[in-house]
């Protein structure tokens, strides 16, 4: 809002030569100042004119008074910083301004030098204000439901439940496959929900070992476990007030799980070592792509922690059981990229829509949105052909296009290909093959400890008596490896 000529000040001030010195002071200073002599011009000019960064007034004025002023100027802009000046003696009056709202009071007869800079930091203030208020306005934005893409029956349902759920408490769990937008629809609830000016904080269970975790969720004290050089507070605690996000809920150990649960049926839990008990007021969400009821059929996942979480729960379909949707994302995607590319005018030729729609997209959006990204730094001319595009062969069984053969297919095997696929091309690279995939290499890794894939080169770096079955070594999470 303040623009690099200067801030944009009022000034009110019936005195004529003090109000004449001040704004000699206030434009050397670099600002761009209007000045009145009588408290009426002041609100006409509030009224009127462009929002003030700051407005110093004096509190007796003919016409209107500063306190009318200092209200006016809060209404019509809230980042507007009010300074006000008062006479010797009056500070009782200045005290009631700042209840009021003025930012700072400044006391007669003024000092110019120190004047510049009461009002350089309102000035700083304004600015600051305006920017938080741009980043939550940014937020909001992003969070809309508009930002997410497509009208196929199946996702619309998911994300009215969604915003449905949103501004209640409830704890809502999303669940879908990897890359379907399950972070984007947990950061929407959070938006539409009363809690969008607070925190939204988010904990990735599978990406930490389990006492990680837990002191990552929960805090510890100084010395509760080796390591524990200093108190830190934990994600239930950041987040009170607003809604704490638990990605990949499904890898927590049991020992975590029966924490979480006793939070949400007590709402309350202690840090890691220590005694006092802790109350945060958090609504939680939850994601998972693992199918957790079978996770509590053979006994990884708690049940009732399951009816706990699942009050609302969300699915979100893979992109092959919505078609409808890839042209749509892949326009929305184009556009996105382009502005940021500096390509806007691309688009796609029939053919590349056609190799779109009969991809099966094992990444889901995630992939497709890597694959478009791809493809525009690729493209030469207006145009992405089907040759831009470069797609992960699928290998569903029974049939191509995702069509289902009489004995169906098994999406655990066609994931596993998939990966196998990749892992190939890259030479056993997980780097490389969590790029072909659209997956994070963290993801990338749990997915291969999951299938139990090993591979020969993966093994030196292996600890010795690892009884986990097959998770290999990058797999271990740089510092945390060595961790309980
Ligand atoms: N319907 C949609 N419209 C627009 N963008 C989408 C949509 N669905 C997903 N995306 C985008 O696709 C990417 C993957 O989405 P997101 O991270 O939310 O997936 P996820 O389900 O959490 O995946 P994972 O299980 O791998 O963590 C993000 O960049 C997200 O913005
Ligand atoms: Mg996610």
């Amino acid at each position: 809002m303040i623009a690099p000529g200067g801030a944009r000040v009022l000034v009110s001030e019936d005195n004529d030569a003090l109000r004449r010195g001040v704004v000699l002071a206030l434009t050397e200073a670099g600002h761009r100042v209007d000045a009145v002599a009588r408290g009426d011009a002041a609100l006409t000019q509030l009224r009127d004119a462009a929002p003030y960064d700051v407005v110093l007034t004096d509190l007796r004025l003919p016409g209107a008074d500063g306190m009318a002023i200092l209200r006016a100027a809060r209404e019509r802009d809230a980042r507007t910083a009010i300074v006000v000046m008062t006479a010797f003696g009056t500070v009782e009056a200045a005290v009631e301004a700042m209840r009021e709202g003025a930012f700072d009071f400044v006391q007669k007869p003024l000092e110019l030098d120190a004047l510049e800079l009461r009002v350089a930091r309102a000035v700083e203030h304004a600015r600051l204000v305006g920017e938080v208020r741009d980043l939550r306005a940014e937020r909001a934005a992003r969070n809309a439901p508009e930002r997410i893409v497509g009208c196929s029956p199946a996702l619309r349902a998911a994300v009215d439940l969604a915003t449905r759920a949103a501004p209640s408490r409830a704890t809502v769990l999303i669940t879908g496959e990897t890359g379907t937008g399950k972070e984007l629809v947990a950061g929407l609830i959070h938006g539409l929900s009363p809690r969008a000016q607070r925190a939204f904080v988010k904990v990735n269970c599978a990406a930490l070992p389990e006492t990680l975790l837990e002191s990552e969720l929960f805090g510890h004290e100084r010395g509760a476990f080796t390591g524990a050089d200093r108190v830190r507070v934990g994600r239930f605690e950041q987040a009170d007030g607003g809604t704490l996000f638990l990605d990949e809920v499904g890898d927590m150990s049991p020992a975590t799980q029966a924490k979480v649960l006793r939070v949400l049926q007590e709402r309350e839990f202690q840090r890691l070592g220590g005694v006092q008990t802790l109350r945060s007021d958090v609504r939680i969400v939850t994601a998972t792509n693992q199918d957790l009821e079978t996770a509590i059929a053979e006994g990884r996942f708690r049940e009732d922690l399951y009816f706990r979480l699942n009050v609302i729960g969300v699915r979100l379909p893979p992109l092959r059981e919505r078609p409808e949707d890839v042209a749509p994302l892949a326009e929305h995607l184009i556009g996105e990229f382009g502005r940021e590319l500096g390509r806007p005018r691309l688009g796609f030729t029939r053919a590349a829509l056609e190799k779109l729609a009969g991809h099966a997209w094992p990444g889901n959006v995630r992939e497709l949105r890597n694959a478009v990204e791809r493809a525009m730094l690729m493209a030469e001319g207006d145009w992405i052909g089907p040759d831009d595009l470069v797609l992960a062969p699928a290998a569903p069984r029974g049939g191509a296009g995702g069509e289902l053969g009489p004995e169906g297919f098994s999406l655990a095997d066609m994931e596993r290909e998939v990966v196998l696929a990749a892992l190939r091309r890259s030479g056993f690279v997980q780097k490389a093959a969590a790029e072909l995939l659209g997956v994070s290499r963290r993801k990338l890794n749990y997915m291969i400890g999951r299938m139990g894939i090993t591979h020969p080169s993966w093994r030196r770096h292996r600890t010795a008596g690892d009884g986990t079955g097959g998770e290999p070594a990058g797999a271990s999470l740089d510092s945390a490896s060595d961790l309980p």
